[in-house]
């Protein structure tokens, strides 16, 4: 283990704050932080072949779990519920999850509700869940009627983003990560293009770790983090998930430099930028093949923050990213004609989706 070149990023929450720890070797921080919680046991929800977690240092048991969005249901926190109480867990206890990001938020849900709540302590494994999703509290299951549409904010008690785990993510899952870090280069971390990977990550938390301290429960500020993500989940449904997550929030980031620059937000350099920062990371930066436009409109008629405000982009600006409702249809239009389209990355195939 080697935590030499180890980042640890505070999320301030008051009585609710903790670290998050990222660099090689971190997870074996985990008994350290679950004797400092004073927990008597530990249920570990893992989706990690045995031995990814770490010894504990306290009775634990282990409960096996498969990372994907048709885990993410009420019924999959129901059953972790019931092996809690199987393992006489209690307030005294903790839980542990290991996985990617819809591991985190159906554990995070699970540990949110059980005894109305229990400490939870997240070990991402997936670059996505690293550098977003197991972050900043929220956590959700799916209902057949939408993504994430039953859920709780439940801070953790520690993030341990260990980049080992990450060295055998196959390469499109590396680069669906990316695609976070990518548009964190548009709300607050700036240039990380060049960076050590756990730097990259670490700044892309610490930018997370600000906002959330400033808006934990998304009344404002944290609408922010959702940069490139109106056009990101219409591409997703679009393409039935064929188009990862992280892929298509970097194709909304390239659109969102496009749309701001018709509106006249930003000139043609700063937009150009947007096209230069995706795809210096490896990422798509036009639509898929065979979307329809009119398509994407719908669906992004049907975003949350649509159905209150019209069309509605976090967009870059004089005054910096920001939330612009009632966008008119025909710039969005003429924004999204002007990425002619191009076939899917290689290799595409449905795939579960955490975001
Ligand atoms: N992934 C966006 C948020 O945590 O608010």
């Amino acid at each position: 283990m080697s935590r030499d070149d180890a980042h640890r990023v505070r999320v301030d929450l008051g009585a609710r704050s903790y670290d998050v720890h990222i660099g090689s070797g971190v997870r074996h921080l985990l008994p350290r932080i679950v004797s400092g919680l004073g927990a008597d046991r530990v249920v570990v929800v893992s989706a990690r072949p045995a031995g990814a977690v770490p010894p504990p240092g306290v009775p634990a048991v282990e409960v096996t779990l498969t990372d994907g969005e048709h885990d993410k249901t009420l019924g999959q926190v129901e059953s972790l519920c019931r092996e809690f109480a199987a393992a006489g867990l209690t307030r005294a206890g903790a839980v542990v999850s290991c996985g990617g990001g819809t591991t985190t938020d159906v554990v995070g849900l699970a540990a949110a509700l059980y005894h109305r709540g229990v400490p939870v302590i997240h070990l991402p494994t997936s670059l996505l869940a690293q550098v977003d999703a197991s972050v900043g509290g929220k956590t959700a299951v799916n209902l057949p009627e939408g993504k994430n549409l039953v859920g709780a904010y439940w801070q953790p008690a520690a993030v341990l983003c260990d980049t080992d785990y990450l060295r055998t993510l196959p390469a499109r899952e590396h680069t669906n990560g990316l695609g976070e870090i990518a548009r964190a280069h548009f709300i607050g971390t700036g240039d990380l293009r060049g960076r050590p990977l756990a730097e990259q990550i670490a700044t892309s938390v610490a930018m997370k770790a600000a906002v959330v301290a400033s808006d934990e429960r998304d009344a404002g500020r944290r609408h922010v983090l959702n940069y490139g993500h109106t056009l990101g989940h219409a591409l997703e449904v679009a393409t039935g998930f064929r188009l990862r997550h992280g892929e298509a929030v970097a194709v909304g980031t390239v659109f969102a430099g496009v749309l701001a620059h018709e509106l006249g937000r930003i000139d043609a350099a700063r937009a150009a930028e947007h096209r230069e920062v995706v795809a210096h990371y490896g990422l798509p930066t036009t639509l898929p093949d065979g979307v329809g436009v009119d398509r994407l409109v719908t669906l992004m008629r049907s975003d949350k923050k649509a159905v209150a405000h019209g069309l509605t982009f976090v967009l870059d600006g004089p005054a910096g990213p920001e939330l612009v409702p009632d966008v008119p249809v025909d710039v969005v239009t003429r924004a999204l004609r002007a990425m002619p389209p191009s076939p899917l990355p290689a290799g595409t195939g449905p795939v579960s989706s955490p975001g």
